[in-house]
């Protein structure tokens, strides 16, 4: 066994004259989960399509599971579970069906996959919809089986691009738990998110990508205290440029975003006491989370 999982070298990516991937390391070590966060279109999907070799990088070099990618991507494969970032499930099959047939994409015999089909479908809480043709499943569902199905081939390495995307609160909850339960198994996780909580609770590490270059890196915990570090005000309710001006000699920093109004903020008292009387305003104060490091690194803070 290797010792890392990934090892991202110098990657690059282009497309005609854009760069899409830019010179990006990082590597992934066994049992680790590690999170790629960023804005729409940072470069997150191509850089897991790159892990699996079916993106060629033009200059870099990457390793998965001890072997070169892409030249030898098939035999790395073999010990993946992918979640792409749309479903690509087989419509007019049934889910058993659907589940038999990507079985045998790893030469698995009928029986195998039959073998493993009742905790498939135990992981997904599908457990009464084997005979159901995927085409008559909700979105959630369809996720689900996705994520099912990932698990067929007992992988080592997860690559799991938007795994919790269109689930609900309580399947969301369900599939980080079960998460969870494979990383305590030693399986190893690549996943990207745009749900802060989920990289917060998942992650061992992560890395921030904007426009294909890393931005930030490290553990979420070490992230937060290093990029913010202090409690958090949101505003809303108010014109945020008003507000800003009148709070703005009693916090750190503050972020605009939509209709809200982030203060960072060492000492909070101060900055509510300036606004005690004014209705029509919603606050809420809290401690400083991922979402906070998120909007710093990838946001506009308000500078005038
Ligand atoms: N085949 C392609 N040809 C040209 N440009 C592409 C191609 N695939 C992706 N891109 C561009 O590469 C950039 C990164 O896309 P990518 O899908 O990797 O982003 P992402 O971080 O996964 O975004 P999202 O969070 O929206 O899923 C985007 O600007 C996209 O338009
Ligand atoms: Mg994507």
């Amino acid at each position: 066994m290797s010792r890392v999982h990934i090892d991202f070298a110098g990657v690059t990516k282009s497309y005609k004259d854009r760069i899409i991937v830019g010179g990006l390391s990082f590597t992934v070590g066994p049992g680790e989960c590690f999170g790629l966060l960023g804005p729409n279109g940072a470069g997150k999907s191509t850089i897991t399509r790159m892990v699996l070799g079916m993106i060629p990088p033009d200059a870099g070099k990457i390793t998965v599971l001890g072997v070169p990618v892409p030249a030898r991507a098939r035999l790395a494969r073999a010990r993946i579970g992918v979640v792409p970032q749309f479903d690509n499930l087989d419509l007019e099959l049934t889910v058993r069906e659907n589940l038999l047939a990507f079985g045998r994409y790893f030469s698995m015999s009928t029986r195998e996959v039959e073998a493993v089909i009742p905790s498939l479908l135990q992981f997904a809480r599908l457990e009464n919809k084997a005979d159901a043709r995927v085409a008559e499943l909700s979105g959630g569902m369809k996720r689900r089986l996705t994520l099912a199905r990932s698990l067929i081939n007992d992988p080592q390495l997860l690559v799991m691009d938007e795994p919790t995307t269109g689930l609900d609160p309580h399947a969301r909850h369900l599939i980080w738990e079960r998460l969870r339960s494979l990383l305590a198994r030693g399986k190893t996780i690549i996943l990207t998110t745009h749900f802060m909580e989920e990289a917060e609770r998942l992650c061992d590490r992560l890395c921030v990508i904007e426009a294909g270059r890393k931005i930030a890196e490290g553990c979420p915990r070490a992230l937060i205290d290093e990029q913010i570090g202090c409690q958090v005000i949101e505003i809303y309710g108010g014109n945020p440029h008003e507000l800003g001006a009148l709070i703005r000699p009693y916090v750190q920093r503050i972020e605009v975003s939509g209709e809200t109004l982030f203060c960072y903020a060492p000492d909070p008292e101060q900055v509510l006491v300036q606004l005690r009387g004014r209705t029509g305003l919603r606050l809420l104060q809290r401690p400083p989370n991922l979402e906070d490091v998120f909007l710093r690194l990838t946001g506009r803070e308000m500078k005038d």
